[in-house]
C-alpha cells in the first residue's frame, strides 16, 4: 500500500513574458480564468484530491499569491459589515488554513527540476504531488485524485499523460513505454522536448505529478539538460530502473494556459462548463463565429 499524498509543490516563479504586459505588476498565476486566478483552480484541484499542504516555490514580486489564498480581515470585515454573505464565501473558500501553505523562494530561474528541488526540506521523504497552474484540467474527477487513486495501486511516480501530434513532442516531456494497457503506460525511460524524429513515443506529460521522493536523490546533483536547466523529467528518468514510473491517461480534457490562443480557449471551455454562463454565452459565440 502507497503511503498517501498530503503535500503538493506549485512551481509559480516564472515571469510570465508570453503575458506581458499584463504580467508587468501581477504574477500570471493570478490572471483569471473565467472567474478565478488560474492558480485556485489548481489548489481546489489539490484539495478535492485530499492534499492538505501547499508549497508555493515563487520569485521576488510574487506575493500577490500567497496573499490570495491568506485571509483578508479587512475585505472580510467590511463584507460581513454589509451582510454580503455570497461574497464573503467566496472570499473565504479561497483561503487555505493557517500553516497549511509554504512559500519558498527559487533565486534563479534554473528549471522546472531546480524548482521542484527548492521543495525538498518541506517535502521530506513521503509522496507528493506536483502541479503545474498553467495546465488546467477539465474534468469529472479531479485530475490529481486520479493520479493518487493510481499512485496508491502502483506506488513510484505516476504523471499525467496525454498523446500528442509528433511534430509536438519538442515541447514536452516524452514517456519511452515499456508495457500499456491503454490507461497505464508504464515507462522505461523519459526524454525531455526530444525532436520529432527523436521522440521515443507521443505519449507526453501534462503538468500533474505524483512523485516519489526518491526523485530528490537525482535533483540533488543539480544536473543541466534541455535548455541548460535542471529538467525534472531527467531527474525522473535517471531514477526509472529502481521506482517504477507510470503516466496515466486521465480522464478530462486539458488546455494549455501558458500560450494566449490555450488561454483563451481555457476561458471559453470553463465559461461553457458553467451552467449559469453556458446558455447566454453560447448565442454569443455563434454570433461572433458568424460575423
Ligand atoms: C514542463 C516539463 C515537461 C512537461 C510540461 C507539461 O515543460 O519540463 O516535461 O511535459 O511541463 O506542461 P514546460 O511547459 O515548463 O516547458
Amino acid at each position: 500500500m502507497a503511503q498517501r499524498v498530503r503535500k503538493a509543490v506549485l512551481p509559480v516563479a516564472g515571469l510570465g513574458t508570453r503575458f506581458l504586459p499584463a504580467t508587468k505588476v501581477i504574477p500570471k498565476e493570478m490572471i483569471p480564468v473565467v472567474d478565478k486566478p488560474v492558480v485556485q483552480y489548481a489548489v481546489e484541484e489539490a484539495r478535492a484530491a485530499g492534499i492538505e499542504e501547499f508549497i508555493f516555490v515563487s520569485a521576488e514580486g510574487k506575493d500577490a499569491i500567497a496573499a490570495h489564498f491568506s485571509a483578508q480581515a479587512v475585505l472580510e470585515a467590511s463584507l460581513e459589515a454589509k451582510n454580503k454573505m455570497a461574497e464573503l464565501k467566496l472570499v473565504r473558500d479561497a483561503s487555505l488554513p493557517s500553516g497549511h501553505m509554504k512559500v519558498v523562494i527559487q533565486g534563479e530561474p534554473l528549471g522546472l527540476g531546480h524548482a521542484v528541488w527548492c521543495a525538498k526540506d518541506l517535502v521530506g521523504r513521503e509522496p507528493f504531488a506536483v502541479i503545474l497552474p498553467d495546465d488546467m484540467v477539465l474534468s469529472q474527477t479531479a485530475c490529481m485524485k486520479q493520479l493518487i487513486d493510481a499512485h496508491a495501486k502502483v506506488g513510484g511516480h505516476v504523471v499525467a499523460v496525454e498523446d500528442v501530434p509528433r511534430d509536438q513532442t519538442s515541447r514536452y516531456g516524452i514517456l519511452d513505454v515499456a508495457s500499456d494497457d491503454g490507461r497505464l503506460a508504464a515507462a522505461r525511460g523519459l526524454v525531455e522536448k526530444p525532436q520529432p524524429e527523436k521522440a521515443p513515443s507521443t505519449l507526453a506529460i501534462i503538468g500533474r505529478y505524483v512523485l516519489d521522493h526518491s526523485v530528490f536523490d537525482e535533483l540533488d546533483k543539480h544536473t543541466r539538460g534541455a535548455g541548460n536547466e535542471i529538467q525534472l523529467t531527467d531527474a525522473l528518468n535517471k531514477t526509472i530502473s529502481r521506482t517504477p514510473f507510470h503516466g496515466l491517461r486521465f480522464e478530462g480534457k486539458r488546455y494549455d494556459c501558458g500560450t494566449r490562443v490555450g488561454f483563451i480557449e481555457a476561458n471559453v471551455a470553463f465559461a461553457l462548463a458553467n451552467p449559469e454562463l453556458a446558455p447566454r454565452l453560447k448565442p454569443l459565440l455563434a454570433r461572433l463565429m458568424n460575423s
